[in-house]
């Protein structure tokens, strides 16, 4: 398979004024300018290849959305490489510019008093998209996002969900072979953050494009990403599968019983870490190892009716994760 993507060491600092707080502090601040490093991203490498989807995670600000405005070209990395298409995102060559887009959830490049397709229509002349090109994926686009009417209207006009999709059909136009998306669902619904994600695979299966995504939604990246780079303090703790995730850093299993009467917590304790119970379903956190003489304990105890064994959810294994520090490859 071919690398589209590949970051070797690829470290940015940034140089910030120290302040103290208050008067004093910015008076002093006149005479004297105080300077701090952050290291927002610090030696990260990997590679990603052409078509696959990959999530990027990580918590508040742990490198990624400088990591990605390295791999788009609008950062300066302060150390390392990275080639995007075999090109160095930061020469902003615009045959480059040409294949790639990054959408980022918390700003937009539509025109607000405009209908949404008059940005469309900027973006096919910036990218010389060929008239019979623009009206084939305009249509697909539109038709896929279900914007056909909506796309008419004043941005200023639409709800949150609509500019959304309409944000991405711009950065689309083009038909980027690879696509770096910031937090495409952010602030929107549950239903809507189903849509855009599912349009995201589906975008991604029909033009074979490669896919970086950030969200701080587990389902995003569980339901469309086979694998998942975490980032934290700058740094790669794991890159994988969301199943060896689960399996390297969650050393337990879910025991869910549901019961024919009712059971009080205080004698599930026995079992493990009570996390949920109602009287008829309870969740209970058993060690890995411990889970098969578990079971039996409680179907031989309890009067149970039935019982699921389930690997702990993502989003418990991700929270665990940023709890602890340590967690290192
Ligand atoms: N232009 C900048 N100047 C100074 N510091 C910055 C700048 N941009 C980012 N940082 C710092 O770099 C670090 C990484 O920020 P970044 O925006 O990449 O995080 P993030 O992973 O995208 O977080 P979030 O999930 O909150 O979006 C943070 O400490 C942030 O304060
Ligand atoms: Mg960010």
């Amino acid at each position: 398979m071919k690398k589209v993507i590949e970051l070797k060491k690829l470290s940015k600092n940034f140089r910030i004024h120290k302040r103290e707080q208050g008067l004093i502090g910015s008076v002093k601040a006149l005479f004297k300018r105080e300077y701090k490093t952050i290291e927002a991203v610090k030696k990260v490498s990997f590679d990603i290849e052409e078509g696959e989807l990959v999530g990027f995670i990580g918590p508040n600000g742990a490198g990624k959305t400088t990591t990605l405005k390295m791999l788009s070209g609008l950062l300066y990395p302060s150390s390392g490489n990275c080639q995007v298409l075999g090109f160095r995102p930061v020469e902003r060559k615009y045959e480059f510019l040409k294949q790639i887009s990054l959408v980022m959830g918390q700003k937009n490049q539509l025109w607000w008093d405009l209908p949404a397709i008059e940005t469309f229509v900027l973006n096919k002349e910036i990218y010389e998209v060929s008239d019979e090109d623009y009206k084939e994926i305009l249509n697909e686009l539109a038709e896929m996002l279900d914007v056909k009417e909506v796309m008419h209207q004043q941005v200023r006009k639409m709800s949150l969900g609509q500019r959304m999709k309409c944000e991405l059909i711009a950065s689309l136009i083009h038909k980027p072979k690879v696509l770096f998306l910031d937090e495409p669902t952010i602030g929107l619904d549950v239903v809507m953050q189903k849509k855009v994600r599912e349009f995201i695979l589906e975008y991604n299966r029909k033009y074979k494009a490669t896919v970086i995504l950030t969200s701080h939604y587990m389902d995003d990246v569980k339901e469309i990403c086979k694998r998942i780079i975490i980032i934290d303090k700058g740094v790669i703790v794991f890159d994988g599968s969301i199943e060896k995730l689960i399996k390297k850093y969650a050393n337990y299993k879910v025991l869910i019983p549901i019961f024919n009467g009712k059971v009080d917590s205080e004698r599930l304790t026995k079992i493990g870490e009570v996390i949920e119970n109602n009287g008829i379903r309870a969740v209970i956190k058993v060690g890995r190892k411990e889970v098969p003489k578990k079971a039996s304990e409680l179907l031989h105890e309890f009067d149970v009716d039935d019982l699921d064994i389930n690997e702990p959810r993502l989003e418990d294994v991700v929270r665990e994760m940023f709890g602890k520090v340590t967690i290192r490859e």
